[in-house]
């Protein structure tokens, strides 16, 4: 599979069957999100694995979808807003940091034969209570990841000329 291949298998999965997945596996994606790079190399982030039953239950209650709560694993990825690079204008830089880790994370996946799909639409107030995150952290994404028990969809996307100038 070469990266283009790649890159179009990758979609969002909204149907897992309930096989765990490998933990070589997961170890060899997480290694893929540690080397995802970061403004200033602050890597302003932080990884939560969501394994056990009692943190399936927390994450399912942040995000309380049928189809969310079929993925054996997630994984909740953070912003460390004190670690993060503030360009001098101001703009703060965790989100796209972590945003580039939580990609390289998907991709991995997909390469591992395995799916996943982004979800920020959860109630991030609740997420941190639920799991008792200091105030330096806000949720940014969770990462559903197991073995797909749907089918990808035919992918819509902006032409090249919409989207180049
Ligand atoms: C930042 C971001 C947030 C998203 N949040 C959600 C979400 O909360 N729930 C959901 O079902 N899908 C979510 N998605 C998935 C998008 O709907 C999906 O990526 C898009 O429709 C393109 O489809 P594809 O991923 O299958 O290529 C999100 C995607 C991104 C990049």
């Amino acid at each position: 599979m070469n990266f283009l291949e790649l890159v179009k298998n990758r979609y969002s999965c909204r149907s897992y069957k309930p096989q765990a997945i490998e933990e070589e596996k997961l170890k060899y994606i997480l290694e893929c999100v540690r080397f995802a790079p970061s403004a200033v190399n602050k890597q302003p982030w932080k990884f939560r694995i969501v394994n056990s039953n009692d943190d399936k239950a927390k994450i399912q209650q942040c995000y309380d979808r049928e189809w969310f709560a079929t993925a054996p694993t997630y994984v909740i990825a953070s912003v460390l807003h004190d670690e993060e690079w503030v360009r001098a204008d101001g703009k703060h830089h965790g989100n796209i940091d972590v945003s580039i880790a939580v990609e390289h994370l998907c991709l991995a996946a997909t390469e591992q034969g395995l799916a996943t799909c982004w979800v920020c639409n959860f109630d991030a107030e609740k997420c941190k209570n639920l799991f008792g995150m200091p105030e330096n952290e806000e949720p940014a994404v969770f990462i559903p990841i197991g073995y797909a028990n749907d089918q990808p969809k035919e992918k819509k996307r902006k032409a090249l000329e919409e989207i180049t100038e």
